[in-house]
């Protein structure tokens, strides 16, 4: 039987060598090494509309989001997941757009009542950078914040969170006790 832990990674980064992307590469890297599989997604190379609050997710006997588009490939690998790990950098004080639609239209996993709840003690990992050099200045807290509030209330876990100050695409590997930080996490959520 397999036994490997499945890991969904979301890039929220339209950067495809960034920063968060790099600490989400950190973070599978040590998933790996634990033992789990990986499938990582770029959402920015998706087409996944903003929810439109049709609420057709919510409706008896509901097969769930109508909106037709990439999102309904996303949402069976959510489901298949043990662990989730979302990376994006802080655009404006907060995640970016391509992520915030992503958390968006996970409302569309949920029935009415909670009670079909993929999300529930789903393992999440959260890798963020920002330019600014303080996690509060420049927007971070309130990404994390969100992040927490949002995964609290579906009653997933967050396994940990990992952020710093970088700007260049990658700069970010020159911090070496962050880079340890992701790896750990990912043997974390590799772990069976
Ligand atoms: C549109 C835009 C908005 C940004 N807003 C912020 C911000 O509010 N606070 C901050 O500290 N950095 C901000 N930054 C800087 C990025 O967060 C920073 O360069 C980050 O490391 C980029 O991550 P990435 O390489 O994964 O894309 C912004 C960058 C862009 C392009």
């Amino acid at each position: 039987m397999n036994t490997a832990k499945k890991i969904l990674v979301l890039l929220g980064s339209p950067r495809k060598k960034g920063n968060s992307t790099t600490l989400a590469k950190q973070i599978v890297q040590g998933a790996e090494s634990a033992g789990a599989e990986v499938e990582t997604v770029y959402l920015n190379g998706l087409n996944i509309k903003p929810c439109q609050g049709c609420y057709a997710c919510k409706k008896k006997d509901s097969k769930g989001c109508v909106v037709d588009d990439d999102m309904q490939s996303l949402y069976p690998k959510i489901t298949a997941s043990d662990a989730m790990v979302i990376a994006t950098p802080v655009y404006w004080f907060n995640m970016t757009a391509q992520t915030k639609i992503f958390m968006d239209r996970c409302f569309g996993l949920f029935d009415a009542s909670f009670t079909v709840n993929p999300l529930y003690k789903k393992q999440i990992a959260i890798a963020m950078s920002y330019g600014d050099t303080d996690p509060f200045n420049s927007g971070c807290v309130n990404a994390l914040r969100s992040f927490q509030d949002a995964f609290r209330y579906v009653g997933a876990r967050i396994a940990g969170m990992v952020y710093g100050s970088a700007e260049e695409p990658g700069e970010i590997s020159s911090n070496a006790v962050l880079m340890q930080q992701a790896e750990d996490l990912g043997k974390k959520l590799g772990r069976v």
